[in-house]
């Protein structure tokens, strides 16, 4: 460990914090690294004893692949075979919230354990520092979110240092992340895309884009993208989704400045969006969730949020949150 690690593991997002983390990715550390989406915990891609600390560090299931995050398109079409359709995403929504899942390249230096044991690979061309340290490294970068497997994912330099400040050896601050839910996942299967997790690119907005519908997901992807699981994003509490009214023990997660029945005798009222913009309440998700967590409330109670464009993967995070715990993962 280094000069920033006495203090605190926590840097502003600087030159001086950019050339160690660069450092400590090429040593095998991890390092906690902001994205437009939430914050990942990453590793040097290529190495195995890196990317098995994140797996320990996180508890997560080693079956559960990670996502490769490259530095430019050439790098991605080392990792993964881009047909023209995966051109054709790459172009119009890279660098952004976009994960492409693509056949692996035979010239893929991803170790197998990010991949655990598929002949697929989840590659995304981040903004911001995560993009530029792979191109500093020269090497795909991977990173699952910086949060405990299961649980909720984080958004900002404290929640990091919250679930894992322990064992990362630097965490890169930039301030809350502006999307504030994961990555859209598509996977490109010739000519047909589907989606695997609904995220920060709306599915509208793709279809609308590409001129091109995308499939749900179907069965084998339970085994295509074994971190789908039911329950994820996990508060400490019991969730209920769509309520219509709230009782005194339960916090209120609200959007839109709804007038939920008993919402004035709420443990807590937190609304995600008052005017009712579903990119902020995005963004104010798992902060939320958090804040709502540590403030023991025995359950929360979740007002309705419409489904159209992020309103997707909002209810998609809070559907997880409310599922039974028993399958955790990711
Ligand atoms: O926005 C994001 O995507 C963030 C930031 C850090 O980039 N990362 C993220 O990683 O959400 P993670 O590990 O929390 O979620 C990645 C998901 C997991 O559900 C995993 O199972 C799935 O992607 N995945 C990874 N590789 C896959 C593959 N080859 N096929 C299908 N699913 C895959
Ligand atoms: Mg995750």
């Amino acid at each position: 460990m280094n000069e920033v690690s006495e203090k605190s593991r926590i840097a502003p997002l600087d030159e001086p914090s950019m050339a160690l983390a660069a450092r400590l990715l090429n040593d095998g550390d991890l390092v906690a690294v902001p994205t437009e989406t939430v914050y990942g915990l990453a590793a040097d891609a290529t190495n195995g004893t890196a990317v098995a600390a994140i797996f320990a560090a996180k508890g997560r299931p080693s079956f559960n692949p990670l996502i490769s995050h490259v530095s430019g398109v050439a790098m991605a079409q080392e990792l993964g075979e881009m047909n023209a359709l995966a051109e054709r995403l790459a172009r119009d929504f890279w660098p952004g919230p976009l994960t492409l899942v693509l056949p692996k390249a035979n010239t893929c230096p991803v170790h197998d354990l990010a991949l655990a044991g598929l002949d697929t690979i989840a590659v995304r061309l981040p903004d911001g520092p995560m993009r530029e340290l792979a191109a500093r490294l020269d090497k795909p970068i991977a990173a699952p979110s910086a949060n405990l497997s299961g649980r909720i994912s984080a958004t900002s330099a404290q929640a990091v240092e919250k679930d894992l400040g322990k064992s990362v050896a630097l965490i890169l601050d930039n301030g809350p992340t502006p999307v504030g839910v994961e990555s859209t996942i598509i996977a490109v299967d010739g000519d047909t895309l589907r989606l695997l997790r609904p995220g920060g690119v709306p599915l509208e907005t793709i279809e609308e884009a590409i001129g091109q519908g995308v499939e749900g997901r179907d069965s084998q992807d339970q085994v295509r993208a074994p971190g789908m699981l039911a329950s994820h994003y996990a508060p400490d509490m019991p969730v209920r989704l769509n309520a219509r009214e709230v009782a005194s023990h339960e916090a209120l997660l609200s959007f839109g400045s709804q007038s939920i029945p008993g919402q004035d005798q709420a443990a807590i009222l937190i609304d995600l969006s008052p005017s009712g913009d579903l990119a902020e309440a995005a963004q104010n998700l798992f902060a939320a969730m958090r804040t709502i967590n540590t403030h023991g409330a025995s359950a929360m109670a979740v007002a309705p949020i419409p489904h159209t464009g992020l309103g997707a993967a909002i209810n998609d995070r809070l559907a997880r949150a409310a599922a039974p715990k028993d399958v955790g993962h990711g």
